[in-house]
């Protein structure tokens, strides 16, 4: 059984100098589709649940199948981390359950759609941050209001998002103040802004540096060279998948996502860990489509779901192989919790450190 913190595990990236993309899951055909694909590319495995698949599937469900999936696959290191907790119950439950990370998402309040004061953030997370490293537990914070540069908005399709119209100040993270963050709160890994938003319709064209600000990215990694940045928002909407998804009656208007290979610059400049979920849900979609359209008759749910899980299994796959995760599985020996918690008490793991230290 490989059960890894998400700080342990992205110090091995930084250190090797690759990304680790975080599939978000709901059930068990996502959860194989992971890590089918993490086995065959001998890749490192982040699996997210947000607060809407923990109420979808339920807490003893999601932990069950995923202490299933550890035994199936026990050479693959699985780090559990909880997508955009948003207060710290949900963090500290999510630990409670088997989680071995948590992400405290303070950019918003509570409610998840309200843009919350830097000091309301940096306090929640402090606290968070607290209580997750006495037993071992890694958290990542959030500065900036994930949004769309093209139109101000947020995304609140998933239920979680800012609500009204966002200032490119608050729509791009300060380099200045997330050094203050990161200092202030003591995180393993910070998720900023830099102008994508969750779901399919981040961008209305081809992203340039206008509407997705990779050089925020560069900026903060200059200032911070040893935090791990986290981008969420990064589906790449691929036009196959939206091609598949139409062709088989769905209708998804023409829309761009973030393109791999600017993911992959990110990587160049301290991005670890990478967040996606809209790809994989469009992969199962368009498969799913493909099978109904083909076959009216069809009816056995089977028939549906494993070319579903066959079609994310290849995204993540291709994934793993272009954020350089692939081959690093085998590489990585896994601490327990209870170690990292002694590291973090007595101070190895500062995060000015993370990083420029192997595990
Ligand atoms: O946080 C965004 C993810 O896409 C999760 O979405 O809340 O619908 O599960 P969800
Ligand atoms: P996408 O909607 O781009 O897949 O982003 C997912 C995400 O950021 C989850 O936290
Ligand atoms: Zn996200």
């Amino acid at each position: 059984m490989a059960r890894i913190t998400l700080r342990q595990l992205l110090d091995h990236a930084a250190e090797h100098g690759y990304g680790v993309p975080a599939f978000n899951i709901n059930n068990m055909e996502q959860g194989i589709a992971v890590l089918e694909a993490a086995r065959s590319m001998d890749a490192p495995v982040i699996l997210q649940a947000s607060r809407g698949a923990r109420s979808y599937a339920g807490d003893v469900m999601l932990a069950k199948m995923i202490e299933a999936l550890e035994t199936a696959h026990p050479q693959i290191p699985i780090c559990v981390h909880q997508d955009h907790g948003n207060d710290e119950a949900t963090c500290m439950t999510a630990i409670q359950h088997g989680f071995t990370s948590v992400m405290m998402d303070g950019s918003l309040l509570a409610d998840a759609k309200t843009p919350a004061p830097f000091d309301y953030n940096v306090a929640v997370t402090r606290r968070v941050v607290d209580m997750a490293h006495w037993v071992g537990a890694s958290v990542e914070g959030e500065l900036g209001v994930l949004g769309s540069l093209e139109t101000g908005r947020g995304e609140a399709e998933d239920g979680h998002g800012a609500e009204g119209t966002l200032s490119r100040g608050q729509l791009l993270t300060d380099p200045d103040q997330a050094v203050e963050f990161v200092q202030a709160t003591g995180v393993d890994a910070l998720a900023i802004a830099m102008g994508t938003s969750h779901g399919a319709y981040k961008f209305a064209r081809e992203p340039d540096g206008e509407i997705l600000a990779m050089d925020v990215v560069e900026a903060i990694h200059a200032r911070l060279p040893h935090i791990h940045l986290v981008m969420h928002g990064s589906s790449s909407v691929p036009e196959e998948l939206q091609e598949i998804f139409n062709a088989n009656g769905g209708r998804m208007p023409r829309t761009w996502g973030v393109p791999v290979a600017e993911i992959v610059r990110g990587i160049r400049h301290g991005v670890r860990k990478v967040n996606i979920d809209t790809d994989c849900r469009l992969a199962m979609a368009a498969a799913m489509r493909r099978v109904a359209h083909r076959d009216p008759a069809e009816f056995d749910p089977r028939k549906f779901l494993k070319p579903a899980m066959e079609a994310m299994r290849d995204l993540c796959r291709d994934r793993f192989e272009q954020f350089g995760a692939a081959g690093n599985a085998s590489r990585i020996k896994v601490l327990p919790m209870a170690e990292m918690a002694r590291r973090y008490r007595s101070g190895m793991l500062d995060p000015a450190e993370a990083g420029a230290r192997a595990a």
